[in-house]
């Protein structure tokens, strides 16, 4: 068992937990993720590990859906059946010179401590953070201290400047900067696009695929993936990959099997809880 140690919210739907897990908090490196399982019965489902300490790990998690919202339900003290990891390649940290880091949503998260091994690598790191609107702009602060420049878009304009995260994106490399590699992670249509902006100016790009998981270890193929015409397992052979070698049509085809199920799923945790707090008002 796993116990959380701390939790905040970082954004309405959005949390931050610290889980005691000081052996996975020891080996993990930028890149990695733990799959987690909350309770016997329960799915398994993949988050990365944002950031560590000796005895526990973060964990940036956005509710979407059934675990996620029951995880993001959860308070300091209760405790997880399986965290399994550290899984995944690590990043592989190199010195470019400047890179440019993006994170969209949560995927902010995700992309935070490679940012944070790339400066310590001594890159310059120019990093765009992107959200709908305000409350989902996270991890400002952080990211601000392991950046040299730091660009913010909204989609809605609540927030620094309107737009989308590719717009400063084609600035940075209209402006003649010479940009030794870009790293994003998000929305598979925002990472699809970053690619497509990349790809004439030839500059390597790197995503991590957000596939559905289920075992995390090689096994079950549900991460199956579509790189540069090879079959890929997200798992073990990514998650991250080459973004100008990725079929993200296909896989947002694949991400889409299960929705129906998935809402399902969730519509009937939401009626368990409202019927528990009904009976918790009585
Ligand atoms: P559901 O309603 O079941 O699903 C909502 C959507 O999430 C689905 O349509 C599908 O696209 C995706 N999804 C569903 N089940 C899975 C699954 N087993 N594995 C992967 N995706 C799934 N989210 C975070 O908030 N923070 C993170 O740090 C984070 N890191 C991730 C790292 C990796 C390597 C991957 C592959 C995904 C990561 N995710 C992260 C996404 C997270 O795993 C999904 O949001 C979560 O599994 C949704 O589960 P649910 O039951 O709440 O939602
Ligand atoms: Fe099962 Fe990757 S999650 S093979
Ligand atoms: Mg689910």
């Amino acid at each position: 068992m796993y116990r959380i140690v701390r939790m905040d919210r970082l954004a309405p739907t959005i949390t931050r937990f610290a889980i005691e897990a000081p052996f996975i908090a020891r080996k993990r490196q930028a890149g990695n993720f733990v799959m987690i399982r909350i309770a016997a019965g329960g799915e398994r489902i993949p988050l990365t590990i944002a950031d560590s300490d000796a005895e526990t790990i973060t964990l940036i998690v956005q509710a979407v859906g059934k675990t996620t919202k029951e995880l993001c339900s959860m308070k300091a003290g209760d405790m997880l059946l399986d965290v399994v990891g550290p899984l995944g390649n690590p990043t592989p940290i190199h010195r470019h010179g400047t890179v440019v880091c993006i994170g969209g949503g949560v995927g902010t998260a995700e992309l935070y401590p490679i940012a944070k091994a790339l400066r310590d690598a001594g890159n310059k790191v120019m990093t765009i953070i992107g959200g709908r609107s305000r409350e989902l702009v996270i991890l400002e602060e952080e990211m601000r201290a392991c950046s040299d420049h730091v660009f913010i878009t909204t989609d809605d304009g609540s927030y620094c400047r309107k737009g989308i995260v590719t717009d400063p994106l084609k600035e940075i490399l209209d402006s003649g900067k010479t940009i030794g590699a870009v790293f994003a992670i998000g929305p598979l249509p925002m990472m699809k696009a970053v690619a497509n902006v990349t790809r004439p100016y030839n500059v390597h790009t790197l995503v991590s695929l957000n596939t559905i998981m289920v075992d995390g270890t090689g096994m079950c193929g549900g991460c199956r993936v579509t790189v540069d015409h090879q079959m890929k397992f997200a798992c073990v052979d990514g998650p991250e990959f080459d973004a100008h070698q990725v079929d993200f049509d296909e896989l947002m085809m694949r991400n889409r099997t299960y929705v129906d199920l998935e809402r399902l799923s969730d519509e009937k945790h939401q009626c368990k809880l409202v019927a528990m707090a009904e009976g918790a008002a009585q």
